[in-house]
């Protein structure tokens, strides 16, 4: 970008003339029939208009925005979104979870959902392994879905996805083959259990303009270590969600602002020797977490 100093602000006369402009293109939507429509326009206007005055926007940097989103575009496809990843890092995403997901008593608290979920995950048993062959340490997942009086739910359709310890989802992989990601339901007491890997860090695509922005800035495409979660129950608030793993040292610095201090949770680090839940062999170390999840209602 360029380097020039802050722009002073104007005088009364030119507010006077950015304002009365404001307020007309403001007005061009007063008469969309849509009041939600043109709530979101006219709001969008005014905020825009806010910032190239505040800013004092040159006509340079305007047209390398539009250059930068038109990159962006030109990125996009069925498998890679790259205005997703803009809003990620701007906390657009974070933001507009934060606001659709407000806290209801103690239920569990919602995250950035990120671009690699898949609807078609596997099905996978209770206590089976969602990591199909993922390269990463065996970790092993339990816990309980109640409602927010603690009622256990049964038959929660629980999805969970992950990046293996090369810092890859399955749908980076060439040979498209699935992996570290699948479903289950949890059971009559509403208790899941199941294998996967113990969650590393991995930086977000960072090949891209998006990639490009966060270097000019200084900023990290680093994620901590997470698991995701989508947890869905009848007459329930659906949750997107991650558990973090207490002690990595990216947890203060996500690279899209998802980190909250209640889904930071315990991976005890196991020795080989340590016999696993359920007496399956894993060759050496592994980890284990319980992660109990509370859903709010769908309407409180
Ligand atoms: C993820 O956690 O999968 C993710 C979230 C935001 C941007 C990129 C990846
Ligand atoms: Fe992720």
């Amino acid at each position: 970008m360029t380097t020039q100093p802050p722009r002073p602000a104007p005088g009364p006369e030119q507010q006077e003339r950015e304002a009365e402009l404001v307020d007309r293109v403001a007005a061009s939507f007063d008469s969309c029939p849509d009041p939600r429509l043109r709530q979101l326009m006219s709001g969008l206007v005014r905020h825009l208009h806010a910032y190239i005055r505040e800013v004092r926007l040159t006509e340079e940097e305007w047209n390398r925005a539009i250059d930068f989103l038109t990159r962006c575009g030109h990125l996009t496809d069925d498998r890679r979104q790259e205005f997703i990843l803009l809003s990620d890092v701007l906390g657009a995403s974070m933001q507009t979870v934060t606001v659709n997901n407000e806290a209801y008593d103690d239920a569990t608290e919602a995250t950035v959902f990120g671009p690699f979920f898949v609807a078609d995950s596997p099905a996978v048993p209770l206590g089976g392994d969602i990591a199909a062959g993922a390269p990463g340490e065996p970790c092993w997942v339990e816990g309980t879905v109640t409602d927010s009086a603690g009622t256990p739910l049964a038959g929660a359709r629980i999805e969970v996805w992950e990046a293996d310890e090369t810092g890859h989802y399955d749908v980076q992989y060439d040979d498209h083959r699935t992996a570290a990601r699948g479903h289950l339901f949890s059971d009559s007491q509403g208790r899941f259990r199941f294998w996967a890997v113990t969650p590393t860090p991995y930086p977000i695509p960072h090949d891209g303009p998006v990639g490009k922005l966060l270097e000019s800035v200084g900023r990290s495409p680093m994620r901590a270590s997470h698991l995701h979660f989508k947890v869905a129950h009848e007459g329930c608030r659906t949750l997107v969600t991650h558990i973090f793993v207490r002690g990595d040292e990216l947890l203060d610095s996500d690279a899209v602002f998802g980190v909250k201090e209640s889904l930071v949770k315990d991976f005890e680090r196991q020795p080989a020797d340590v016999p696993t839940p359920d007496g399956r062999s894993t060759q050496g170390p592994w980890s284990r977490v319980r992660f109990d999840i509370v859903l709010a209602p769908a309407q409180p």
